[in-house]
């Protein structure tokens, strides 16, 4: 257990704020010996790869970072193989594991920073795809019995970056190992307008699960910043399903607005186009600001803290209300 350390290496904002104490572990005994530690009330973050958190204060409380290592062939048939991966494996490095073996189902979900245990906490999605598709099954770690429980699909109650995870269960449990179906017939998908045209663009005219990975990560690299070189957390805020109605209302201004089918008769906007048009694009301020080529993205360009990107996305949701009656909701986790 590390007392009063930097959060900095740990969140890809690169936010600098201090926990008071840390801990990891690499599988379920050394997590029920880290929350016996834990105080009466102490606050616990889990930690997976920091890709999905603003940290607005220092954390005073106990961070527990997953590590929890692994990769099984559960099951296989002519048609089908089931692989279970432990929640602390880096997220592409597993899509590029199970591409090598020509499964397939995860190549659109390629590129996306974090963990395997967080990929099901807000259904991570791109590109046409949702790991709800592929889920197959996940055990998670009870934190009041120190019980695992096995959630299904149904479970889980999957919906666009959303599942019981993140609501009902929040805090709640600690997700182990996740496992997928994937498929050995590959149905290719490139429904999702940008693979096509990246695929011409590569000469690619019938693609292999491998090739629409390729596609997906050089798309990504066009508009996306590399954590690595630019502090983000991907989409700031969801894109916003509305009714129809106020589609409608945006047309008369807006006749060009881009809007999809959604849940139950709705439409859903994009919000990084109602963020650029509201003027916002490439706005910095001070050190922090919008991205540049992807109006859903704020930046730490370093040295912010997670208090002004947070007013920072205050300011764009105030916005983008009074200009298109569109409430704006956070998709990155506020801490
Ligand atoms: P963290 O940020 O560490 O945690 C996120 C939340 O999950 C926290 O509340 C944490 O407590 C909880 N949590 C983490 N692990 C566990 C666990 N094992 N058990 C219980 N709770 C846990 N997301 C998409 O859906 N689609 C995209 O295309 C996409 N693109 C991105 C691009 C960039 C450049 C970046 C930086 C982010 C992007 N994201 C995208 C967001 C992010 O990658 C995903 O949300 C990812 O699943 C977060 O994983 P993580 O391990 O970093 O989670
Ligand atoms: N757009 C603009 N200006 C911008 C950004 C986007 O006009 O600055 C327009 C685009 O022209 C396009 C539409 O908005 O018409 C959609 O843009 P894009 O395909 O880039 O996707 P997105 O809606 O901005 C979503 C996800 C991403 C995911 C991509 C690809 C959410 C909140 N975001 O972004 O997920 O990678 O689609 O599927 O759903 C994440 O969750 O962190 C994330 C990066």
């Amino acid at each position: 257990m590390q007392s009063n350390i930097s959060l900095k290496p740990y969140n890809t904002f690169g936010i600098n704020v201090k926990a008071n104490r840390f801990s990891a572990f690499s599988n379920t005994n050394e997590l029920a010996e880290a929350l016996n530690l834990r105080k009466a009330n102490e606050p616990l973050l889990i930690l997976g790869g920091g890709s999905n958190l603003l940290l607005t204060k220092d954390f005073e409380g106990l961070v527990l970072k997953n590590e929890i290592l692994g990769f099984n062939l559960i099951e296989e048939t002519e048609t089908d193989v089931i692989v279970e991966a432990g929640a602390g494996e880096v997220w592409h490095q597993f899509v590029l594991k199970c591409l090598e073996q020509n499964f397939a189902g995860l190549e659109n979900l390629s590129l996306i920073p974090g963990s395997v245990g967080a990929s099901p906490m807000q259904n991570i999605g791109a590109y046409g795809v949702e790991i709800k598709d592929v889920f197959e099954y996940l055990d998670a770690y009870e934190i009041s019995t120190g019980e695992i429980k096995r959630f299904s699909k149904e479970d889980c109650a999957f919906g666009y970056r959303e599942s019981v995870f993140k609501n009902i269960y929040k805090d709640q449990y600690v997700i182990c190992k996740v496992a997928f179906r994937l498929s050995k017939n590959p149905k290719i998908n490139t429904s999702y307008g940008a693979i096509e045209s990246e695929l011409k663009k590569m000469g690619i005219s019938d693609p292999t699960i491998h090739d629409v990975s390729n596609a997906v990560i050089a798309i990504r690299q066009s508009k996306l910043p590399d954590p690595a070189v630019l502090g983000n957390a991907g989409s700031f805020f969801k894109n916003p399903v509305v009714p129809e109605s106020l589609v409608e209302t945006i047309k008369q201004s807006y006749p060009d607005v881009p809007n999809y089918p959604a849940e139950s008769g709705k439409r859903k906007l994009a919000a990084g186009w109602l963020i650029e048009k509201a003027g916002w694009k490439g706005k910095t301020i001070d050190t922090f600001g919008v991205h540049k080529l992807q109006a859903l993205v704020l930046v730490n360009y370093g040295g912010s803290t997670g208090k002004q990107v947070y007013e920072l996305s205050s300011q764009i949701i105030e916005d983008i209300q009074s200009k298109f009656g569109v409430t704006l909701e956070r998709e990155v986790n506020i801490l």
